[in-house]
């Protein structure tokens, strides 16, 4: 029998097919809706509107799962790579040696960036943030990577370069922010380590690959990959529906990241847990503020749109500080303030009440600094990690045959027949 329900209003009604998901989630399908009733539905921020049908990632947000092409995080973050992950995000499935070797050695060879754009990074101001550098340079690339006549060529090679070059291209802005020689890409580096390497080598002083801190960016990449239509995907996905090329789209999806209420919270929770503990460490100053409606703050790197529960990756990176912090011998404060902080507020009745729990941004700013990454550069080290999830959505919705502009509709609020006023008649 076909999944159907059924609209009724004026005395009229309206049958509309349900669409069923393989995990079993389930959707109206309004496709029809306006040519037949003359309705639109209206969900601002869309918390109940689904834009697509996706293969890419589940996200169970009150059991707290997520599964990229329908593997465990939590198994990708134990025994994958990010290289691998990126792999299977893209194309559907991991690579045998064979399609990894191949992978490997097409990101090693698209990994420097053209010499010529070494003039933009020098023409920023010295304080700007990096991820107004990146989305810029990103959109940049378009100049100077020309599209391809071949159609597989020019996607596969755009994609590749931009996986290859974007390490690259932030260890750039780190680098010339400082007044510091670049350092390129090496050959016999992993994809990590040489991130790190083009970050922290210098040429009086070698940088030393520190296992512990590679292998903490690993997990950390693997966790940002890919999460749904957040609205960086969304983003990539609205602008690449016009058939702009995708450069251009996922400089709009950086753009995006780059709020403090999406991947820029990061950077907004070390800032939030350094004030905590310049103000003496009363983090209980800091909940009643979340709690006060007449008060803007919100408690940074707790609650989500989708996760009513304890989100899934927050609980491998706080597994992760405790275990990089001791390999690295360090003691970081704000680590001991944010665990309080979270064994407070998850026990509050309006965080409880509010289904609020620390999201993956609570304790990410924790790795990033053990490992050196400064503050300012906390949601491009996010970008990195989503950027194979962007381009995942991006193909998955260039190779719909269905696609068509993203071009929502409205329901008009304001001023209804005025006329023209001439200038001199005018109160
Ligand atoms: C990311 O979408 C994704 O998947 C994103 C992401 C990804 O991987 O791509 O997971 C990455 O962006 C994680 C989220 C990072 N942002 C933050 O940590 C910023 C702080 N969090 C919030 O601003 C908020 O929780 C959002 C933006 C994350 C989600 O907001 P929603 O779903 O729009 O919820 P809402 O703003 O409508 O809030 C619902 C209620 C409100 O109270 P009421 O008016 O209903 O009484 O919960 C309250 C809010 O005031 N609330 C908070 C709160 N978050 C929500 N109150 C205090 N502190 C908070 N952090």
């Amino acid at each position: 029998m076909e999944d159907v329900v059924t609209l009724t209003y004026n005395g009229n009604e309206i049958r509309l097919p349900v669409i069923t998901g393989s995990e079993g989630e389930k959707a109206i399908d309004i496709s029809r809706l306006r040519s037949e009733t003359g309705f639109i539905t209206l969900d601002p921020g869309y918390a109940n509107t689904g834009s697509c049908l996706s293969g890419i990632t589940f996200m169970d947000g009150e059991k707290g799962v997520l599964r990229y092409r329908g593997i465990p995080v939590e198994q990708l973050a134990e025994q994958s790579t990010f290289k691998e992950t990126a792999y299977l995000l893209i194309h559907g499935k991991l690579p045998n040696r064979d399609q990894l070797t191949r992978f490997s050695i097409l990101l090693n060879d698209n990994s420097l960036v053209h010499t010529d754009m070494k003039a933009f990074y020098q023409n920023f101001p010295r304080a700007s943030h990096p991820m107004g550098i990146l989305s810029s340079m990103v959109n940049a690339m378009r100049s100077f990577y020309p599209e391809l006549d071949s159609q597989e060529e020019e996607i596969t090679l755009t994609m590749t370069r931009l996986l290859a070059k974007v390490r690259t291209m932030a260890a750039m802005s780190y680098k010339i922010s400082r007044g510091h020689e670049l350092v390129l890409p090496r050959p016999d580096l992993t994809y990590c380590e040489n991130f790190l390497n083009m970050m922290f080598e210098t040429p009086v002083k070698p940088y030393e690959i520190n296992r512990a801190a590679v292998n903490a960016l690993r997990v950390f990449w693997i966790l940002h990959a890919d999460h749904e239509q957040n609205c960086s995907t969304s983003s990539v996905r609205m602008v690449g529906s016009a058939r702009v090329n995708l450069y251009a789209a996922i400089s709009a999806g950086i753009a995006a990241l780059w709020g403090p209420l999406h991947g820029g919270a990061n950077q907004a929770v070390i800032e939030m847990l350094t004030q905590i503990q310049e103000e003496g460490g009363n983090f209980k100053k800091a909940i009643e503020r979340a709690k006060d409606k007449k008060d803007p703050f919100r408690l940074m790197g707790f609650g989500h749109r989708v996760y009513k529960t304890y989100d899934p990756r927050a609980k491998i990176m706080k597994k992760m500080c405790d275990e990089l912090l001791e390999s690295l011998n360090i003691n970081d404060p704000l680590l001991d303030i944010a665990k309080e902080l979270e064994a407070v507020a998850t026990k509050d009745p309006y965080f409880v009440d509010h289904n609020l729990y620390p999201n993956i941004d609570f304790y990410s700013g924790i790795v990033l600094r053990a490992i050196g990454i400064p503050t300012n550069m906390f949601t491009v080290m996010f970008a990195i990690g989503r950027l194979p999830g962007w381009i995942a959505q991006w193909k998955e919705s260039m190779d719909d045959p269905k696609l068509k502009i993203c071009r929502p509709r409205q329901i008009y609020t304001g001023n209804q027949g005025f006329d023209f006023i001439p200038s001199h008649a005018r109160s």
